[in-house]
């Protein structure tokens, strides 16, 4: 799940809108437009889109009179999010500097990208200035590893085979785990935190071996880690998550917050 890069081929992209959305992604979709406050007639733009899936149901709430654009820095993800969705305008563009002008849209929505932005700060600020006055912005992310109930654990002992470090090369998703530090950022960015919305969602995996291999295959640890030590983590692995199988599927609780937010 972890990546140091958001930079993705057209075969990863597919990936993820056949994978990774219905086993994670899918999951925060309604908490963050609840925490938007989406409804009939909103002008809505979904930052890091993806492969679309917060757009895609932004579309029945907005109807009728709203709109959704989606953007993102990936052509690839954004191919995906066109065929599967031609009706709605996808757009290429960075969150550093947001193709549309100030007040553009009621509402802002990012999900599960902050983490990959080199500048939160100054992407929370693009997003502010293209809120009207008044406007929503939310934006979801996920806890610190420390509130993770399977992969903090599962982090740790990862760490044990490969080395400290392991925490940090399978941490991209983690490191803005804290809502009060982003809470801060916000202010920063010129935007009011109305609520702070706490929830944990499931992850799906077909099994453990699926959930290690995807996770170590994603980061750098690929590299790092021979066949004895990946043998050795398989194995402990059972033992870590072995309580979070059901019927024999892994499913992880994920912990995370959507921050909603509102241009000060
Ligand atoms: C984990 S995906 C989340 C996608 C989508 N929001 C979802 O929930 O499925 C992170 C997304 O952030 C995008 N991204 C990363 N850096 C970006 C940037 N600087 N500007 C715009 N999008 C960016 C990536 O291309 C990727 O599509």
């Amino acid at each position: 799940m972890a990546t140091e890069q958001f930079l993705i081929s057209a075969e990863q992209a597919e990936a993820y809108e056949e994978r990774f959305v219905p086993a994670l992604f899918r999951q925060w979709v309604e908490p963050v437009l609840e925490a938007a406050a989406v409804g009939p007639g909103d002008q809505l733009l979904d930052v890091a889109c993806g492969t679309g899936v917060v757009a895609r149901a932004a579309v029945d709430r907005v109807t009728p009179n709203g709109s959704v654009t989606g953007v993102d820095l990936n052509p690839a993800m954004l191919a995906v999010a066109r065929r599967v969705a031609p009706e709605i305008e996808w757009r290429q563009g960075d969150v550093a500097a947001l193709p549309f002008s100030e007040d553009a849209f009621d509402v802002v929505t990012c999900q599960s990208a902050i983490f990959f932005f080199p500048d939160p700060t100054g992407a929370l600020t693009e997003m502010g200035r293209v809120t009207r006055p008044g406007g929503r912005v939310a934006v979801q992310a996920f806890s610190s590893l420390s509130a993770q109930p399977a992969y903090g654990p599962w982090v740790d002992m990862v760490a044990r085979h490969a080395g400290p470090d392991a925490v940090e090369l399978l941490g991209t998703y983690w490191t803005h785990g804290d809502p009060e530090i982003m809470r801060g950022r916000c202010a920063d960015a010129g935007l009011r935190v109305t609520a702070v919305h706490e929830h944990t969602r499931p992850a799906y995996f077909p099994n453990t071996e699926t959930m290690v291999l995807t996770e170590v295959n994603a980061t750098p640890l690929r590299d790092r880690l021979d066949q004895v030590d990946l043998d050795r983590i398989l194995a402990e692995s059972h033992e870590v998550l072995g309580h979070f199988v059901r019927d024999g599927r892994l499913v992880i609780p994920l912990a995370g917050y959507v921050l909603a937010t509102s241009p000060a």
